[in-house]
């Protein structure tokens, strides 16, 4: 009899800690379906998660835009044959200075960040039989305010995120659906790329964490992967930190 795969849609994954969870997930047995802006981003993960086995596949969209994330994610979907795992890690970053920060850049940053991993929670709930799982990304920004890299408009959306996948997980426990969330601290992708060009910087953020290190975007990819897998069925409500040390709270 023919194995019986799994499919999972993971946002953000044409790059860094989305990308990684794609790849982990197709290494796990699942089919994946990347959802991101970026397209040529996409395809490439596509083929990095083909070497794995399995059937993926790549859908442009902007998260934050609803009629068009409704109809891509049902594309996605369809294509996937269902769902029984999802991965948020679609974000951007934002590192304008408090004094300087306007409305308008707050707003596309909770846009994106919040609004659209609330989409993406929203849609997937639709279609996801019992016993699914969803894996929202976080930061530790949002457990400690910022001070890292990121400023107030992105450490108060990542904030956001914990509420909401709390929240999901209260709302969608009657249907049998787990949510979480994952808080990384600095990783090594291209949304830190700009400020870890400044070594006193990278400095500054890697010793406030005991490992005193930028962690890697596999490492954050198999706390996602745990997190989407049976080994966390009594696991819900919950934030997985992955900082090295940074927070331990
Ligand atoms: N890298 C870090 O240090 C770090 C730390 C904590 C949390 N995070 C979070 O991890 C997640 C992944 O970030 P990353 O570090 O891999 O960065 P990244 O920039 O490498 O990846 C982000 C991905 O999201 C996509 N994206 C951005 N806006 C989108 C939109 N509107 N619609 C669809 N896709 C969109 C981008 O195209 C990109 O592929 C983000 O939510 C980020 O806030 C990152």
């Amino acid at each position: 009899m023919a194995e019986v795969r799994r499919k999972a849609i993971v946002t953000g994954a044409a790059s860094g800690i989305g990308a990684a969870t794609m790849v982990e997930l197709a290494r796990r047995g699942f089919d994946v379906a990347c959802l991101d802006i970026n397209a040529a981003g996409g395809q490439a993960t596509v083929q990095a998660a083909t070497a794995h086995g399995g059937r993926h596949a790549a859908f442009a969209v902007d998260v934050a835009d609803e009629p068009e994330l409704t109809r891509v994610f049902a594309a996605a979907v369809a294509h996937l044959g269902g769902l029984d795992a999802l991965a948020t890690a679609a974000g951007v970053g934002d590192m304008v200075p408090f004094m300087e920060l306007d409305a308008a850049t707050f707003r596309r940053v909770y846009d994106v960040n919040v609004v659209g991993t609330f989409l993406c929670l929203r849609e997937a709930a639709r279609v996801m039989p019992r016993g699914s799982r969803i894996c929202t990304v976080a930061s530790v920004a949002g457990l400690r305010g910022g001070g890292l890299s990121g400023t107030a408009a992105y450490a108060a959306s990542k904030g956001g995120v914990l509420a909401l996948t709390k929240n999901a997980a209260r709302a969608l426990a009657e249907r049998g659906i787990s949510v979480n969330t994952i808080a990384p601290g600095a990783t090594m992708t291209p949304m830190i790329a700009e400020p870890w060009k400044n070594p006193a910087h990278r400095a500054r953020v890697e010793a406030m964490a005991v490992q005193n290190r930028t962690g890697e975007p596999h490492e954050i990819a198999q706390a996602i992967a745990f997190l989407l897998s049976a080994d966390a069925s009594f696991i819900t409500g919950s934030t997985l930190v992955a900082d090295g040390g940074l927070v331990m709270y």
